[in-house]
C-alpha cells in the first residue's frame, strides 16, 4: 500500500490502525478500549491497557535474541572516549540504576528529575524511571538555575539525578552549583539528588541529601519491570509557552509506545538492528524519542553523541560519527548543517569517510531554508528529508514517510501529514482557507497516541492554550499553507515563540527577565533572522526616567540577566535602548513589525499604529546593533 492508502485507513479507522501498530509492542494486559473518547476535548489510548515501556526498550531485545547488539554508543570527542552497551549491559545497568531509585524512596508516580549532560547514564536513567514506573522529566543542560527551580517547583520530584559537570566543546561547566542554587531557589525540595562524578570535575556533596551515583550503584539490587497503565505518565517534558512558566508536557506509556515503534519504520525506514543515530540532547523532545525510546523500542543502535557538528574537532565531526558506527540514518537540525557549511562550505572534509552504510538525513526543529537542503543533498547523495513536529507531539505531524511511500520531496515543505494527523489549515473563524492560503495549521481531534494527553497537573492550561481556538481542534501554534499537492508549508509561529539553534525558547520569558531590572520601564524582545541559528532574540528596551548609569553599562547588565535567570541556550546577546516601543491605539506592542524591520524585510505601516514616526527611531535604534539592513 501507498502513502495515500495507508493515510486514508489512518483516518477512516483510526482504532484499527492503531490497535494494529500496538501489536508489535508486548502488554501485561491488553487494552480495553484502543481509544476512550468518552470525556472530550481529553482523548485516552489503550485505556485498560498495562505494559512497560523500558521492557520494551531493553529486556525484550536482551532476552530475545539481541542482548549482544549494540543498543547504544556512547561517543563523546569532548571526552575522547566512548563506550558501546549492548541490549544485556544496557538493561543490567538501567535495572541497578532503577534499584539505586527505589533505595532513595522513589516509587510508582514518583517525579525524578534529570539534569545531566550527553552521557550515556542520562539515557539509563531515564529509562531506570520508566522501569520502576516513576515519571522522569529531563531538564536540557544549557538551562539556568532559575528555570530548574521553576521544573523543580512544577514536578515536585522525590529525587533529581545530575552530574557533576558537562563539557562545551573545551569548557567545564559545573552542574553541581547550578543544581544546589536551583534547590536553594524552589520551594519544592527534593529527598536526594543522585550525583555522578565525571573526571573533569569534582562535585561537592550535602550529605545526606546527596549520593554518589557509582557508589549507590555498587550497593543496589537490581530492579524488576512493574506494569503501569497505558495511560500512566511515561514523563514530564517542559517546553516555552507564551509566558516565563513553561508547560509541563506529559507523555503517557501506552500510546507513546505504540507511536514510536511505528514510526521507526514507516517514517524513518529502519529496521531492528539498524543503527540510528539523532545528533541532538537528551534534553529535548528530539532526545527522548529519537535517542533514547524509539530507536530501543525498535531494537536498533542508537548513538548518544557528547560532541557539536563543528569544533570536536572539526567540520567532519558528522561524518566520522556516520562512517565509524555505520549509521544507516541521521536526524539533526537545520542549524548544525548550516554550521557545517560555513566551514566546510565545499563539503570536502566528506570525501575522507567511507559513508556506504549511510542511507537519509533527516532534518528537524525549526524551518529548513532551501539552501541547507540542498546544500547536504549535493554534497551527501542521499535524501534529506525535512519533519515537522513538536514537542507536544513527540512524532512528526508532517514527512515524507520513508518507509511508506517516498513522495518527491519539495525543498521548504516537510510534506505530507503522517498517518494518524487529520492536518488543517483554518482561518480565524475555524473555516478551512483555500489551497495556497496561509492560516493557522490546526489537527482535527482526536490527537494521535503519542501526543500529549494534556499538561502536568493542568487540564485547564492545556485546554486554555491547545483547544480553545476552534472546538475540536489542536492548535498547533504554527502558521502555514497547503498547496495543490497537500504539501503543507510551516512558515511562522503565531505566538511570541521563536527558534534560535533549533532549541524553541519564549520572547515573553525573556521580556519578563528584562523588565525585571530596576531601570527598565518597557521592553520587546523580537526573533530576528539569523543565517546560522535561524532566529536569534534582539532585545529593545525603553529605560526609566533618572536612570543614572550609562547605556551600555545597563545593556551589559541586561545580557547577564538573561544568561543567568534563563541560561546560555537564550543566546541573548543584541539589545538597545530605545526612546518608546511602537504600539497600536490600544497599546499592543508591534512586535511583528519591527522583526520585519529587523530582518530588512518589506512592511506595511500598521492602520491602528499610535505614531508612525516610532518607525524611523526603531530602524535606527536597529541598525545601530547591525540589524535592518537591506
Ligand atoms: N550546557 C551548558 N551550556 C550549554 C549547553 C549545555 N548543555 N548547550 C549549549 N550551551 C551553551 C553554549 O556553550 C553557548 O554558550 P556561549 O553563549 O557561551 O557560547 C550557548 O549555550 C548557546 O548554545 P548553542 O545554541 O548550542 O550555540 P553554539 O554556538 O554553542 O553552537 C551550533 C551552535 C549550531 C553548533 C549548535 O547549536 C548545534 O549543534 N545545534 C544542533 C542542533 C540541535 O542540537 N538542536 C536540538 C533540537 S533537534
Ligand atoms: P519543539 O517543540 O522545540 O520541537 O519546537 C517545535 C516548533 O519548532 C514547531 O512548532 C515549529 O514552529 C518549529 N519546527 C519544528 N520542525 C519544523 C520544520 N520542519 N519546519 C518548520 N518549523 C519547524
Amino acid at each position: 500500500m501507498g502513502y495515500e492508502d495507508i493515510y486514508a485507513r489512518s483516518m477512516e479507522d483510526p482504532e484499527g490502525f492503531w490497535a494494529e501498530a500496538a501489536s508489535e509492542i508486548d502488554w501485561y494486559k491488553t487494552w480495553d478500549k484502543v481509544l476512550d473518547d468518552s470525556t472530550p476535548p481529553f482523548y485516552r489510548w489503550f485505556a485498560g491497557g498495562e505494559l512497560n515501556t523500558c521492557y520494551n526498550a531493553l529486556d525484550r531485545h536482551a532476552d530475545g535474541g539481541r542482548g549482544d547488539q549494540p543498543a547504544l554508543i556512547y561517543d563523546s570527542p569532548v571526552t575522547d572516549s566512548k563506550r558501546t552497551y549492548t541490549y544485556s549491559e544496557l538493561r543490567d545497568a538501567t535495572a541497578r540504576f532503577a534499584g539505586v531509585l527505589k533505595a532513595q524512596g522513589v516509587e510508582k508516580g514518583d517525579r525524578v528529575i534529570v539534569y545531566m549532560p550527553m552521557v550515556a547514564e542520562a539515557a539509563i536513567a531515564m529509562l531506570a524511571c520508566a522501569r520502576i514506573g516513576a515519571i522522569h522529566s529531563v531538564v536540557f543542560g544549557g538551562f539556568a538555575s532559575k528555570e530548574l527551580a521553576t521544573r523543580i517547583d512544577d514536578a515536585k520530584p522525590k529525587v533529581i539525578v545530575s552530574a557533576s559537570c558537562g563539557i562545551e566543546v573545551t569548557r567545564v561547566i559545573k552542574y553541581k552549583p547550578l543544581l544546589d542554587e536551583a534547590i536553594e531557589l524552589s520551594s519544592h525540595k527534593p529527598d536526594h539528588c543522585v550525583i555522578l562524578q565525571r573526571p573533569q570535575a569534582q562535585a561537592e556533596m550535602q550529605a545526606p541529601r546527596d549520593v554518589d551515583w557509582a557508589e549507590a550503584a555498587a550497593k543496589a539490587a537490581p530492579a524488576e519491570c512493574v506494569p503501569v497503565a497505558a495511560t500512566d505518565p511515561l514523563y514530564i517534558l517542559y517546553t516555552s509557552g507564551t509566558t516565563g512558566i513553561p508547560k509541563g508536557v506529559v507523555r503517557d506509556n501506552g500510546g507513546h509506545a505504540v507511536a514510536m515503534k511505528w514510526t521507526m519504520k514507516n517514517v524513518y525506514d529502519v529496521d531492528p538492528g539498524d543503527v540510528y543515530w539523532a545528533a541532538s540532547d537528551v534534553g529535548w523532545v528530539v532526545g527522548h524519542s529519537y535517542i533514547v525510546y524509539a530507536p530501543l523500542l525498535h531494537g536498533c543502535t542508537t548513538i548518544l553523541y557528547e560532541g557539536k557538528p563543528v569544533g570536536t574537532p572539526d567540520a567532519g565531526a558528522f561524518w566520522r560519527v556516520i562512517s565509524e558506527h555505520k549509521v544507516k540514518v541521521m536526524f539533526t537540525a537545520p542549524t548544525a548543517f548550516r554550521a557545517i557549511k560555513r566551514e566546510d562550505p565545499e563539503g570536502k572534509l566528506i570525501g575522507d569517510y567511507d559513508l556506504s552504510n549511510y542511507k537519509a538525513l533527516f532534518l528537524a526543529g525549526e524551518r529548513c531554508d532551501p539552501d541547507t537542503l540542498e546544500w547536504a543533498q549535493d554534497k551527501l547523495k542521499v535524501p534529506v528529508i525535512d519533519h515537522w513536529w513538536q514537542t507536544e507531539t513527540s512524532w512528526a505531524i508532517a514527512a515524507n514517510c520513508m518507509g511508506i511511500e517516498e513522495l518527491p520531496i519539495k525543498a521548504g515543505s516537510p510534506t505530507r501529514a503522517v498517518p494518524g494527523y487529520d492536518v488543517q489549515v483554518l482561518d480565524e473563524n475555524g473555516d478551512e482557507v483555500s489551497p495556497g492560503d496561509i492560516g493557522r495549521i490546526m489537527i482535527k481531534l482526536p490527537l494521535p497516541p503519542g501526543c500529549l494527553p494534556t499538561l502536568w497537573r493542568n487540564d485547564d492550561r492545556f485546554v486554555e492554550s491547545y483547544l480553545s481556538a476552534t472546538q475540536g481542534y489542536y492548535l498547533t501554534g504554527d502558521a502555514g499553507y497547503k498547496d495543490d499537492d497537500g504539501y503543507l508549508w510551516i512558515m511562522s509561529r503565531i505566538d511570541d515563540i521563536i527558534n534560535v539553534a533549533g532549541h524553541r525558547l519564549s520572547t515573553g520569558g525573556m521580556e519578563e527577565v528584562l523588565a525585571s531590572h530596576p531601570a527598565v520601564a518597557e521592553c520587546a524582545v523580537i526573533g530576528a533572522a539569523d543565517q546560522l541559528k535561524g532566529e536569534l532574540p534582539v532585545g529593545l528596551v525603553v529605560l526609566k526616567a533618572g536612570v543614572e548609569k550609562s547605556h551600555e553599562e545597563i545593556l551589559g547588565e541586561l545580557v547577564a540577566l538573561v544568561r543567568q535567570k534563563i541560561g546560555p541556550v537564550a543566546a541573548f546577546k543584541k539589545v538597545t535602548v530605545v526612546d518608546r516601543l511602537p504600539k497600536t491605539r490600544s497599546g499592543k506592542i508591534l512586535r511583528g513589525t519591527m522583526k520585519k524591520i529587523a530582518d530588512g524585510a518589506e512592511y506595511r505601516m500598521p492602520a491602528t499604529i499610535d505614531d508612525p514616526a516610532i518607525l524611523d527611531e526603531i530602524t535606527e535604534a536597529l541598525i545601530r546593533i547591525g540589524y535592518a539592513k537591506h
